[in-house]
């Protein structure tokens, strides 16, 4: 076959799945999966009884639909309960996970399986049988050196009720063997199944909470080794170490520089020790927690790999957190929800339906717009609360929602579905009722952030059109949140911008989707408190009542954080919309990196490099899933079908020059570029991006114009999570990105460019 139409067949195979990109989601897009967690099948059951009640939570609920279905999840308990003893080294049993597997299927319900391996590893709550055998995980407590410590090094392991805190370095060799094993034993027994019953497997979500207890953890000497290794990009993040290339952004170059960064007087690397307690803003405990949030993004995307290495799509992967609920604390930033290379996965007990958009919007907007809730539960009387809070979850694009708990025990909990002590049967029968009016109905079609739509509204262009109140309201065309430069609104805190807006109309199962990212301007001092950001349309709060709220890590440490939101029901009407910011005056340095609206499309007709030419300074690796055939082909998923994307050779140094040029074929307005880290399965994930760069366009392919520019690139790069660049609309028909300084791979003691996909667009 001529490589042409190789590439070709290659283009229309991967990119249209029923009308709708494969890679923007699960392959099940429209199906809406409600799955109660369900913890009582053990194989020494009666199995009669257990199908029985299995039957008799299908009459209560009822089983839905075409496009919202109700199953049910559990707990694979693979680091307790379903083990062999000592003499089998603690082997994963499949036992108790074939019997549900098996009853699943007689029952023919789809299942999702939390792989619930982090601290609640043994569980559990009063209705969960058999979860405690905590024989493994005290093998592995004692073997030294593997358990969370906190600042007296006393071990923070108490193995019941959640306490099964084991360290999150990377170095902690024996908790990851066996960790990395049993979840891979699991999802291998759970393969073998699903490959006979493919529609009932609606997938795996992450340990519930990868998280530290408080704020007095994790002071493993493995942890305080691997943060001075990630600090200077030695050990495992320097040349020729497993993680080379995912150091943190900029290096620390000298120990002087360290010191003045967070005002302290270490002699060298080597003396660097965590402060012993943390005061929030003060720079080194800020400089601390960075590494701690780093700490559980690790764990949640390594299990996510060893979970795809078993074989798991990876969007039917989810992570499990609950972030925010205590930032400082617990360490579970928005971005651990987002699973490196899986989904998005949240918990949510008590919450408004009129809040949710506070973790919505951000949730959905962190990678690939693959969302679920994983431990979900209103705790109310209120019957339309209860409803609506499935309600807002299906249309925010949640594709899977497991409420707690169906349980069948004598005397039920206060989160039973059904005869509730505290709430009756109201959270069961308004599951029932949601899932009878939504049965055949499909949730919204959600695009993926990186590609909201065609852009139908820009606050910045229109900026001077708005009315403006607060103390500074301005544009600013490179603004800059931790060094990374988006076309800005700086507003100050308690600006407000109020726009008039005529939304368009849109087509049967089209999006309006309002993208916006927030953030703390550089220089801003490091000291003080909270901000919020809300968007208000017509008055009604997009971002639920407490808006998005950033918290003091976020000035020290500074970062963009995106938001994205669904605002159909404005389209075709003209609107009132105010972006507003409030806080502590004195620390509001407060911004809007490049928000406006967009309207979804229904493939990659708006990608404008998807199938043109691609041309680089060099190319590597060809023929081992390497090319700059694969750059610019609309397949954003690395790996697959043997293509990684494009790298360039290695260099000795940092400090080398590389470009790739993708020729548009005519001259186009243009104003975001999206680079995709490579997201391949390995370690090697997020690592070749480079982390000097210019994004550059030209009309003739001789003169080029900038348009953005980064230096010492320091965004979360991780596979899966896109890195998108706004500038202002130029004329062109070369896009190039030019890499200044170079990253680091993984496993190599070199430095190259890579990258697996390059989107350009209007
Ligand atoms: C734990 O780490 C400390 C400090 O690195 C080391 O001295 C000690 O030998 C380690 N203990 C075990 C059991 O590995």
């Amino acid at each position: 076959m001529a490589p042409s139409i190789l590439l070709l067949s290659l283009l229309s195979a991967l990119l249209v799945n029923n009308g709708r990109v494969s890679g923007w989601g699960t392959d099940t897009e429209d199906i809406t999966y409600v799955l109660p967690i369900y913890e009582s099948l053990l194989a020494t059951n009666n199995r009669p009884d257990d199908v029985t009640i299995l039957n008799t939570m299908k009459s209560r609920i009822g089983v839905g639909g075409s496009k919202t279905k109700l199953g049910f999840s559990f707990s694979s308990w693979s680091m307790s309960r379903d083990i062999k003893s000592e003499d089998d080294d603690f082997e994963f049993d499949p036992t108790n996970l074939n019997y549900a597997l098996d009853l699943a299927a007689e029952a023919e319900l789809p299942i999702l399986i939390h792989a619930n391996n982090g601290h609640w590893a043994d569980c559990c709550t009063s209705n969960s049988d058999g979860g405690w055998n905590p024989a493994l995980l005290n093998h592995i407590a004692e073997a030294g050196n593997t358990t969370q410590l906190n600042n007296a090094g006393q071990s923070l392991y108490t193995n019941l009720y959640g306490g099964n805190y084991f360290s999150f370095s990377r170095y902690n060799d024996v908790y990851r063997h066996y960790k990395k094993r049993q979840v891979q034993a699991s999802m291998s027994t759970l393969l073998e199944w699903a490959e006979d019953y493919p529609d009932l497997f609606a997938g795996v979500s992450l340990d519930s909470e990868t998280m530290f207890p408080n704020t007095n953890a994790d002071y493993n000497p493995l942890v305080i080794q691997e943060w001075r290794e990630w600090l200077q990009h030695t050990g495992i993040y320097g040349p020729g170490g497993a993680y080379f290339g995912q150091g943190r952004q900029p290096r620390f170059s000298s120990i002087s520089d360290f010191n003045q960064a967070t005002g302290q007087n270490f002699g060298s690397f080597d003396d660097i020790v965590p402060p012993q307690t943390l005061t929030w803003g003060d720079a080194f405990s800020e400089e601390w927690h960075r590494w701690r949030l780093t700490l559980v993004e690790h764990m949640v995307g390594d299990t996510t790999a060893w979970i795809i290495e078993a074989g798991v799509l990876r969007y039917k992967i989810w992570g499990h957190q609950t972030p925010m609920v205590d930032f400082y604390g617990h360490g579970d930033d928005f971005p651990s929800a987002a699973a490196e290379n899986g989904g998005t996965g949240l918990t949510m007990y008590g919450r408004s339906p009129a809040d949710m958009g506070s973790a919505n919007s951000p949730a959905r907007a962190l990678n690939w717009n693959n969302v679920g809730n994983f431990e979900l539960n209103p705790l109310t009387t209120d019957t339309n609360r209860a409803y609506d809070t499935m309600l807002t979850l299906y249309n925010d694009g949640y594709k899977i929602i497991c409420p707690n708990a169906y349980e069948t025990v004598a005397s039920p909990d206060q989160y039973s579905l059904f005869g509730s002590p505290n709430f009756g049967d109201v959270w069961g029968n308004a599951i029932r009722d949601f899932i009878n009016d939504y049965s055949d109905t499909s949730r919204n079609f959600q695009p993926p952030p990186w590609n909201p739509g065609e852009k139908v509204y820009d606050f910045y262009d229109e900026f001077d059109s708005a009315t403006k109140s607060g103390p500074d309201n301005s544009l600013v065309v490179d603004g800059t949140c931790g060094g990374v430069s988006r076309k800005t609104i700086f507003s100050h805190v308690a600006g407000t911008l109020t726009y008039s807006v005529t939304l368009p109309a849109v087509s049967s199962g089209q999006r309006l989707n309002l993208w916006t990212s927030i953030g703390v301007k550089d220089g801003a001092s490091s000291s003080g408190g909270m901000a919020t950001w809300q968007i208000k349309i017509n008055g009604t709060p997009l971002f639920g009542t407490s808006g998005l709220i950033l918290p003091k890590n976020y000035w020290t440490r500074k970062r963009w954080a995106p938001a994205m939101v669904d605002v159909t029901a404005w389209a075709d009407s003209d609107v009132t919309v105010e972006l507003s910011t409030t806080g502590t005056n004195s620390y509001g340095w407060t911004q809007w990196g490049a928000p406006a609206i967009y309207a979804s499309v229904d493939d990659l007709s708006n990608n404008l490099a998807v199938g043109k030419s691609v041309t680089a300074s060099s190319e590597d690796g060809q023929g081992s899933g390497w090319g700059t055939s694969y750059l610019a082909d609309g397949n954003v998923i690395g790996g697959s079908g043997g293509r990684n994307g494009w790298s360039s050779i290695s260099h000795s140094s940092p400090d080398n020059e590389e470009s790739v040029r993708i020729d548009l074929g005519s001259t186009q307005s243009i104003s975001k570029v999206v680079l995709h880290p490579r997201n391949d399965i390995s370690n090697a994930a997020g690592s070749g991006f480079p982390t000097s760069f210019t994004i550059q366009g030209s009309t003739d392919g001789s003169t080029w114009t900038e348009l953005s520019v980064q230096e010492n690139y320091g965004a979360a790069i991780k596979g899966g999570h896109a890195e998108i660049f706004d500038f202002s609309s130029t004329d062109a028909r070369y896009v190039r990105v030019v890499g200044t300084e170079l990253g680091g791979v993984s496993g190599e003691s070199g430095y190259r460019m890579q990258f697996v996909e390059i989107e350009v667009y209007a």
